[in-house]
């Protein structure tokens, strides 16, 4: 499959442009410092999703059966990126014809308001005591500017007529890849407080050939700890 993957630079983009190439798609890297990019025989192109338009993206994604996009503020000064940034990529996908979209957000934005969805759930049906009433008043506190951005950049896709699909993972890890992870349509997963960069990407690239994913928001998570050991224990 002919492939655009946004951020190939980022710990889920290295993971996705990895994982493409090892599976033999044909794949264009986008990235805005393509310097940073691993030696890879992918097909290169330089952009700053900050300030790029729709048009400078267009060469891109021209072609390709799908858009996998990792975006996300690095820090401070780049929020608000992945709101811009997939609104362009969008438009350019719409210009090219390319109709397959996968990106990722995070596990609190089903709860998180936006202007497009001004009043979300209160609580995530995936997310336990702990999570609900500590952990995610905190982090969002912390990570207000951050999660509005997410929060308007699924705004720009469920606005949109493409085939989206939304990956929204809790504590990411740099754990190597698996294919051991729960998904969940609509909601966060129970207990499933980590997913590793590695999966998050194994998980992107199995969708892209899943219509049952378009227009979802997926929750997704490794098993716990806890579980692992049970599984290991009745040979699974
Ligand atoms: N950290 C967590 O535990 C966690 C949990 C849930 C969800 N998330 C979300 O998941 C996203 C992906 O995670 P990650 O670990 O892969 O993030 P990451 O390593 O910080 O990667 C972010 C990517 O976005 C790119 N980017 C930022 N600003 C850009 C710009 N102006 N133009 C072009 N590219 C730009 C970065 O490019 P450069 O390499 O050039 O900086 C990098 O490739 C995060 O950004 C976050 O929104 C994170």
């Amino acid at each position: 499959m002919k492939l655009t993957i946004f951020a190939a630079t980022g710990g889920i983009g290295r993971q996705l442009l990895e994982q493409a190439v090892a599976a033999g798609h044909d794949v264009t890297a986008v990235a805005r410092n393509p310097r940073n990019l691993s030696a890879t025989p992918a097909r290169v192109v330089a952009a700053d999703l900050a300030t790029a338009d729709a048009a400078a993206l267009t060469p891109a994604v021209e072609g390709a059966d799908a858009v996998l996009s990792a975006l996300g503020a690095r820090t401070k000064a780049d929020t608000g990126v992945a709101a811009h940034g997939t609104r362009v990529i969008a438009e350019a996908m719409r210009a090219s014809g390319v109709r397959r979209v996968i990106v990722v957000s995070a596990a609190p934005i089903g709860t998180v308001p936006s202007p497009g969805r001004p009043h979300p759930p209160r609580h995530d049906p995936g997310d336990g005591f702990v999570i609900r009433y500590l952990g995610d008043p905190l982090i969002k506190r912390v990570l207000r500017a951050h999660y509005a951005d997410l929060a308007q950049m699924e705004d720009v896709l469920r606005d949109s007529d493409l085939d989206w699909t939304v990956v929204r993972p809790p504590r990411l890890t740099g754990k190597p890849v698996t294919g051991r992870y729960r998904t969940a349509y609509g909601q966060n997963i129970r207990g499933g407080a980590f997913v590793s960069r590695a999966d998050v990407a194994h998980y992107m690239l199995r969708a892209v050939g899943q219509p049952e994913t378009y227009r979802q928001t997926v929750g997704i998570a490794n098993p716990a700890a806890r579980l692992r050991g049970m599984a290991s224990y009745w040979g699974v």
